[in-house]
């Protein structure tokens, strides 16, 4: 189709404000997906992509739009994903688009990640439309809302469409508007192939499949292609674009978005940002934004049960094929045995492999506390990065360490405005600004060390602003920090599993805390057992887990023979995220006290 016919877009919106929702929507009116059979429909490939073991994703949708100037539009719809651990991915997807779909809850207004998208779409020279959603609800504000978009973001709202995602009220307006106001791919079908790859997927048989939107040029099947990042060389096997279903077609060319296979075994070689040209004729530079994804979290993941190693082994190899930012290696620890040092984007992407690894792999697992990368400038000038409390040098070989911080912004109503500086002081945040939103709320900028964040700061936020507040951030750079490391001792021995880098003047309160923490999480045994708090080789905090003295059943007053059945099967289940060290057992969630514990 003529180019000045195709609209790529995506649809950008804080978490729940109904991007799905819409997309759905817009699937079912362009007749891409039967109304009737919709949810079918897509129930049925999703079902035939888990049984081919690949990662069911909706990342591109091809669809046709009937205008009512009575011409026929292509809609590319880019899929983007949805939190802050993967901006780095929202803003290719983006990069793959020429305007975005801003939906904004007509009740809820602009939250953290509405600014947090908008500002991604602006680098990416977007066109953005907004849409006000949930108009049905009474609670619905719409002008208000228009006004607070017009006055945080300058988007002119004047034309603004009024919808509800549920309904489909207000929709085939936006589709007008995609048509009218979205600008379509200004790319040259003449010039060298540059392919923007902004996401991609592992398919057991095909290989990596790479998800591409064609900036310049023109690709297709027997075509040599490199990417320019990784430099790897490929023959195309297939092009195709997605309607959902997958459709194989003869080229991709200028302004289309789908699909390439080329028999990559290498997910490593196909990364996001990347771009593609011909081995003959290569574009003369790669298209602008590629970066390497560094991990910001790291922590140890070890299987209970020791013999289980080379599963954990298979199953992490297994999971990196589909995600190339895991990133692991194996890491000895004198408590917990043999494991990995796995790196993360961050503590939900951590949360959903760790989870991947249970569910699907059926693997026991625990794991240590997460920990950013530290900075450490040693006496002799060399620097190390540590991810792994552990591994820091002794306190005299080491002249500094640095830690990474983030800009937090924080939207939350004017009278939490002192509870979030309270918690962000407390965080060890500096000050940077504060602006007025609208009558009832504020916008607050901190600077904060990032390991503050991955703590518990994101419940506290919630908790002490009863879920009001939204949040998001962004790594800024390192800076020195007066840190030590804490060593936790269990039975007058050092559990290296245990240790952690702190904040010097957070040391004494952290230790106590910690010290009673695990005296109340680490089962009680049949002798006493010292728990204690070290900086350096000098305690700071001591406890004592008290001898056990009564029988469990005894709690049973005989009798009902279901009651301690349930209690001993209780028991057990406890007992599966359990690990003996030395001769103390020592429950998952003790690795993951130092998280909650100001
Ligand atoms: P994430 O995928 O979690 O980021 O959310 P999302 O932005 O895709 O939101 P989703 O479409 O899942 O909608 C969130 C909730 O809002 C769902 O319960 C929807 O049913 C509801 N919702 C979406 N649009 C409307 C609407 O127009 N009116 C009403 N009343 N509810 C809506």
């Amino acid at each position: 189709m003529d180019q000045s016919h195709i609209r790529n877009f995506s649809i950008i919106a804080h978490i729940d404000h109904g991007k799905s929702t819409l997309a759905d929507r817009i699937l079912e009116m362009t007749d891409t997906v039967e109304k009737r059979e919709m949810k079918e429909q897509l129930l049925d490939s999703m079902d035939l992509e888990r049984e081919r073991g690949i990662t069911i994703k909706l990342n591109a949708v091809q669809l046709v739009y009937h205008a009512k100037n009575g011409e026929d539009y292509i809609f590319h719809l880019i899929d983007t994903p949805g939190h802050v651990d993967f901006t780095y991915e929202v803003s290719r997807s983006l990069a793959a688009c020429d305007g975005a779909i801003l939906v904004v809850d007509a009740a809820q207004g602009v939250q953290a990640q509405t600014l947090a998208n908008v500002y991604l779409a602006l680098e990416n020279d977007l066109e953005i439309l907004p849409v006000l959603n949930k108009i049905d609800l009474p609670s619905a504000q719409p002008e208000l809302v228009k006004k607070e978009i017009e006055d945080m973001i300058g988007l002119d709202c004047s034309d603004a469409v009024e919808i509800s995602a549920k309904s489909g009220q207000g929709v085939e307006d936006v589709l007008e508007q995609i048509v009218a106001k979205l600008p379509s791919p200004s790319g040259k079908p003449n010039a060298p192939l540059q392919a923007l790859v902004f996401d991609s997927l592992y398919d057991p048989y095909r290989g990596v499949i790479a998800f591409v939107s064609i900036k310049n040029g023109t690709i297709k099947p027997k075509d040599k292609i490199r990417f320019m990042a990784s430099g790897a060389e490929y023959e195309v096997i297939e092009v195709g674009v997605r309607t959902p279903k997958e459709v194989q077609e003869d080229e991709l060319s200028t302004g289309d978005v789908g699909w390439i296979s080329a028999a990559i075994k290498n997910i490593e070689n196909v990364r996001v940002g990347d771009t593609i040209t011909h081995v003959e004729n290569p574009a003369e530079k790669p298209l602008e934004g590629y970066r390497q994804m560094q991990p910001m979290v790291y922590c140890g993941l070890y299987p209970v049960d020791n013999a289980r190693y080379d599963d954990l082994k298979d199953a992490l190899a297994k999971l990196k094929l589909n995600d190339a930012s895991l990133q692991y290696e194996p890491e000895t620890s004198q408590a917990l045995g043999f494991g990995f040092r796995c790196g993360f984007l961050g503590l939900l992407h951590m949360d959903v492999i760790e989870e991947r690894l249970e569910r699907e792999y059926n693997l026991n697992l625990i794991a240590t506390s997460p920990s950013v990368i530290y900075h450490v400038y040693k006496t002799d000038g060399e620097m190390v990065a540590i991810d792994n409390p552990a591994a820091l040098p002794p306190a005299q070989n080491i002249d500094r360490i640095e830690e990474p911080y983030v800009k937090a912004e924080i939207l939350v109503p004017k009278e939490y405005v002192g509870a979030i500086m309270d918690l962000c002081q407390k965080k060890r945040g500096e000050y940077v600004d504060m602006q007025v939103i609208d009558e009832v709320r504020m916008q607050i900028v901190y600077e904060l060390p990032l390991s503050e964040i991955i703590y518990d700061f994101f419940d506290k936020l919630k908790s002490s602003t009863k879920g009001y507040a939204s949040f998001d951030y962004a790594f800024t750079g390192y800076r020195p920090s007066k840190l030590v490391k804490m060593d936790i001792l269990l039975n007058g021995q050092i559990i290296d599993a245990l240790s952690t880098i702190v904040f010097k003047d957070f040391a004494y309160r952290r230790g106590n805390a910690m010290t009673i923490k695990l005296k109340d999480l680490i089962p009680k045994q049949q002798f006493e057992i010292p728990v204690q708090a070290a900086i350096g080789g000098k305690i700071i905090a001591r406890t004592n887990i008290k001898a056990l003295r009564k029988n469990v059943l005894a709690k049973c007053y005989g009798g009902d023979i279901s009651r301690k059945k349930k209690l001993l099967e209780k028991q057990k289940e406890g007992k599966k995220r359990m690990k003996m060290v030395g001769s103390v057992e020592i429950p998952q969630e003790a690795f993951m006290a130092v998280l909650s514990m100001d």
